[in-house]
């Protein structure tokens, strides 16, 4: 197969920021997506019903071309009865950052056992919980850690949809069929790149992000859940745009830009392990099965057709900017 038309294509999450970065944004990510999770991360956070409302309109606004499903997140505190009915039909879910474990997480949770309330009148009203799921220990542990908090939540509050974002180990893999109630999401990169990637030669501060990428066999877990589009996993690319002048910095800036070359890269990777046709359960599929949504009908096309991944989207620096990709969109979301 030298082409994959997919119907509309979800990416369960990504950074769009604001101001001129969200108006460069969106569109890339509208253009390859008929709808998409938006990531609360603002300075300050999306954390009232008031900010939701008003993020809404801005994200609106910037994808207005488009036939695309914004699915709004709020960031996670602790919010009364009240506030979580407010926002309730304006979101598809909270998301929860331990504090400081990751790019503009420091309004996040400090002590997530003390949080049990908040997580019961979630699973009372059946809002979904996406978590960040590091802890503040050494680099490559994180994540293998953070797994006895998902268990802690999965059994404490088992009709809580809990999504361990961007899972990076085979550690997290592994949940999956152990909890009724725990999925995921995985990026495209985790999928591509190892540690050795990162930080093995040359270091590649465009393929920094938050997980950081582990070792060669927590990428092979990933890649085979993805590949048989296992029920429970969703793509999300966490595409998380910084200015170059925060990324090629002596404190470079976690995240790794994918949006606009997410699906060729996708239909590369599963093209070469003869898996295309699991293509379109992981990018749409799954994801409308477990948040129980019915996104925007648009159809993309990708096709083996190369192109080169451009060096910039003006201040932006996308993941291999400037190398060769076999595979391309053909017809966007738009059309
Ligand atoms: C994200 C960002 O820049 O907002 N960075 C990242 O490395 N993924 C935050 C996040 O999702 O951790
Ligand atoms: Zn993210």
């Amino acid at each position: 197969m030298n082409s994959v038309t997919l119907r509309s294509p979800l990416d369960m999450h990504v950074h769009l920021r604001q101001d001129a970065m969200l108006d460069l944004v969106a569109p890339l990510t509208a253009a390859s997506f008929a709808g998409a999770v938006i990531m609360p991360n603002l300075l300050p956070p999306v954390n009232s019903v008031e900010r939701l409302q008003w993020y809404t309109q801005e994200v609106r606004r910037a994808t207005a071309a488009f036939s695309f499903a914004p699915y709004m997140t709020l960031f996670f505190r602790d919010y009364s009865e009240q506030e979580l009915m407010a926002a309730r039909e304006h979101m598809i879910g909270i998301k929860l950052y331990p504090a400081g474990a990751t790019t503009n997480s420091e309004h996040g949770v400090q002590q997530i056992d003390a949080m049990g309330h908040v997580f019961a009148m979630m699973e009372e009203m059946d809002i979904p919980l996406l978590v960040h799921g590091e802890t503040h220990g050494f680099v490559m542990d994180r994540e293998a850690e953070f797994t006895r908090v998902y268990r802690h939540l999965a059994t404490a509050y088992p009709r809580l949809r809990i999504v361990m974002e961007h899972i990076t180990t085979a550690d997290a893999v592994a949940l999956l069929d152990q909890y009724e109630n725990l999925f995921a999401t995985v990026t495209v990169h985790h999928l591509y790149i190892t540690l050795d990637d990162v930080v093995g030669g040359l270091m590649r501060p465009h393929l920094f992000c938050k997980p950081i990428a582990k070792r060669p066999e927590d990428k092979e877990a990933l890649l085979r859940v993805c590949l048989d589009a296992h029920p429970k996993v969703m793509f999300g690319s966490d595409s998380a745009p910084h200015p170059v002048s925060m990324k090629e910095s002596p404190g470079c800036a976690a995240g790794v830009f994918t949006a606009p070359i997410a699906l060729p890269l996708l239909a590369q990777l599963f093209s070469t392990h003869s898996s295309l046709d699991k293509l379109q359960a992981f990018v749409s599929d799954n994801a409308q099965r477990i948040y129980r949504i019915t996104p925007p009908s648009t159809e993309v096309v990708v096709e083996k057709v190369p192109m080169t991944i451009p060096d910039a989207y003006d201040e932006v620096i996308p993941m291999w900017a400037g190398s060769k990709l076999e595979w391309s969109i053909t017809k966007p979301a738009h059309q």
